[in-house]
């Protein structure tokens, strides 16, 4: 379970997180979707501590982070229970596919080499990457290396999931291997919080989607509330932009 309070973020004079409050239940999936510089990313590294949010409160499972008076301790916490997959993989590039899914399991989680291989190759397994465990990044398509920076976030074994646009840098064909990557994620019942502009994916898999625009909630449902039969105006408005008329009366 993530458990947002009151969460707000400046840049300068720039408020991009405006008392941002939401909850996502376990094994839940919860896609955020909204215009461009409208607090998105920002938010999703709030809850992994990339960004330190200026107030407001996260919880996950049963470890709460103030963030006014967070200690290291807190905030090693925090981010040990989620894991963070970015739209441009961030593999490190020195190292082999196998070596990018123990390195962490063995410098943050303390596992010893044999489990964290063994684990590694688990993972590597569930995203059909377990064949190219020698290779670097470099030799790898973005789709493989992006199933690849699943495979490590999942070994950590975080209780959510957090995944910025995880398609946006593919091509059509990677995306789709991609996303049936996290689908079959999903189906093993890790809670996802998910960036994306894949609306039929969201539509597919997701519980709810958030609408955020400019620094708040505007509104939340199940995909068809949002995406059908949306309340407020400027959900209406960006959904229409979003989605050509003629797609919309398939819906
Ligand atoms: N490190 C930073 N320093 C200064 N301003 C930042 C920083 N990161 C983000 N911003 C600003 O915060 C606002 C929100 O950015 P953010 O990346 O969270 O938006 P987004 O909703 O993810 O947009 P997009 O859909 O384009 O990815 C933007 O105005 C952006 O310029
Ligand atoms: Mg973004």
């Amino acid at each position: 379970m993530l458990k947002i309070e009151n969460l707000s973020k400046s840049f300068g004079n720039n408020k991009v997180l405006d008392n941002v409050s939401l909850q996502i239940n376990d094994g839940e999936i919860v896609s955020i979707i909204g215009p461009s510089g409208t607090g998105k990313t920002t938010l999703l590294r709030c809850v992994n501590y990339l960004e330190r949010p200026d107030e407001g409160k996260i919880t996950i499972d049963d470890h709460s982070v103030d963030t006014k008076k967070a200690t290291s301790k807190d905030i090693h916490g925090l981010c040990l229970r989620s894991g963070m997959v970015f739209q441009s993989y961030n593999l490190f590039n020195n190292k082999t596919v196998l070596e990018n899914v123990m390195e962490a399991q063995i410098v943050v989680k303390k596992r010893k080499k044999k489990e964290a291989k063994e684990r590694a190759l688990k993972e590597l397994e569930k995203v059909g990457m377990v064949d190219w465990k020698d290779h670097y990044p470099s030799q790898l398509s973005g789709g493989q290396q992006q199933r690849v920076a699943l495979a490590r976030a999942i070994a950590m074994d975080p209780s959510i999931l957090l995944l910025d646009e995880p398609t946006s840098a593919l091509d059509p064909e990677l995306t789709q291997e991609v996303l049936q990557t996290i689908r079959s994620i999903a189906a093993d019942g890790m809670t996802m919080f998910i960036v994306t502009h894949e609306i039929e994916f969201a539509k597919s898999l997701c519980d709810r989607i958030i609408f955020m625009d400019e620094g708040h909630i505007i509104e939340q449902g199940t995909p068809r509330e949002i995406f059908n039969d949306p309340k407020e105006k400027r959900t209406q408005e960006f959904i229409s932009f979003l989605l050509p008329q003629d797609y919309q009366t398939f819906l």
